[in-house]
C-alpha cells in the first residue's frame, strides 16, 4: 500500500511512454492513475494472487520502485502455462533492468511456482521489448492478428515463448553467463 504515491507518479510521468503498448481503458490517463485508485487495485492484484491467478511484481533498482511486471492468466493442470508482461520507468530504459527483471520472472514461474510454460505478447514495432524477451530465451511463434486493443486499435502481436526444459540451469545465470548482468 505504501506504493501508491511512486506508483502514481511514475505511471503520469511515463504516459506517452506506455500509451502505444498499452490496452486501451476507459477515462483519463492522469485520473485513471490518482494515487487515491491504488488501493483498489492493489486489491485486486493481492485478490487475484491469493486465487493464484496472478503474480504482481514491483521491479525495484536499488529500492527504488522503476516499473512493475506482472505474470497473468495462471492455468494449472496439464497446461501449467501463463503470460508475463512489464514496464519500466522511461528515465531507467536501456539499463537492462527489464531483462533482469523478466529473467527473475521466468526462474521464478518455472521454480518455485511450478509453471511448464510462458507467454508474451509483443507489437511488431516494439523493438525494446523484443530484445529484452530474446535475451532471456524466448522464441518467436507466430503472428496474431489483431489481438488486443491497443491505444483505439485492434493490433497485430508476435507471439513468444519459453518452455521450462529451454532454460539451461538459470535464466538469470544464463544472462550472467552473457555478460548481461551480475549477481551482486
Ligand atoms: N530499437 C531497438 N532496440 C531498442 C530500442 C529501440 N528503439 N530501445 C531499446 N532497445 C534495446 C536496448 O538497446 C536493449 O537491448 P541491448 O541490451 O541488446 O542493448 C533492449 O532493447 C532493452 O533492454 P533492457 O534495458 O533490459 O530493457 P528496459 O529496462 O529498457 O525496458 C521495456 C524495456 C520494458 C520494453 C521499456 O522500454 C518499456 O517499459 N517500454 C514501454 C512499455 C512496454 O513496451 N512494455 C512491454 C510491453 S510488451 C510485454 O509486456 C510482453
Amino acid at each position: 500500500m505504501r506504493d501508491s504515491a511512486d506508483w502514481s507518479r511514475l505511471r503520469i510521468r511515463n504516459r506517452d511512454w506506455l500509451v502505444p503498448w498499452e490496452p486501451t481503458a476507459d477515462g483519463n490517463w492522469a485520473a485513471r492513475h490518482h494515487r487515491s485508485n491504488w488501493p483498489a487495485l492493489y486489491s485486486v492484484l493481492k485478490a487475484e494472487a491469493k486465487r493464484g491467478a496472478l503474480l504482481p511484481f514491483v521491479i525495484e533498482v536499488d529500492g527504488e520502485y522503476t516499473g512493475q511486471l506482472t505474470i497473468g492468466n495462471l492455468q494449472r493442470g496439464a497446461v501449467r502455462s501463463a503470460w508475463i508482461g512489464y514496464w519500466v520507468d522511461q528515465d531507467w530504459t536501456g539499463k537492462g533492468v527489464a531483462t533482469a527483471a523478466v529473467a527473475l520472472g521466468v526462474d521464478h514461474a518455472f521454480g518455485p511456482v511450478g509453471l511448464h510454460r510462458l507467454e508474451a505478447t509483443v507489437q511488431p514495432s516494439n523493438a525494446a521489448s523484443r530484445s529484452v524477451l530474446t535475451h532471456v530465451g524466448f522464441r518467436h511463434e507466430g503472428v496474431l492478428k489483431r489481438y488486443m486493443d491497443v491505444n483505439g486499435r485492434w493490433r497485430d502481436h508476435d507471439l513468444f515463448a519459453l518452455t521450462a526444459e529451454e532454460v539451461i540451469s538459470s535464466a538469470v545465470e544464463t544472462l550472467v553467463r552473457s555478460g548481461r548482468a551480475q549477481f551482486r
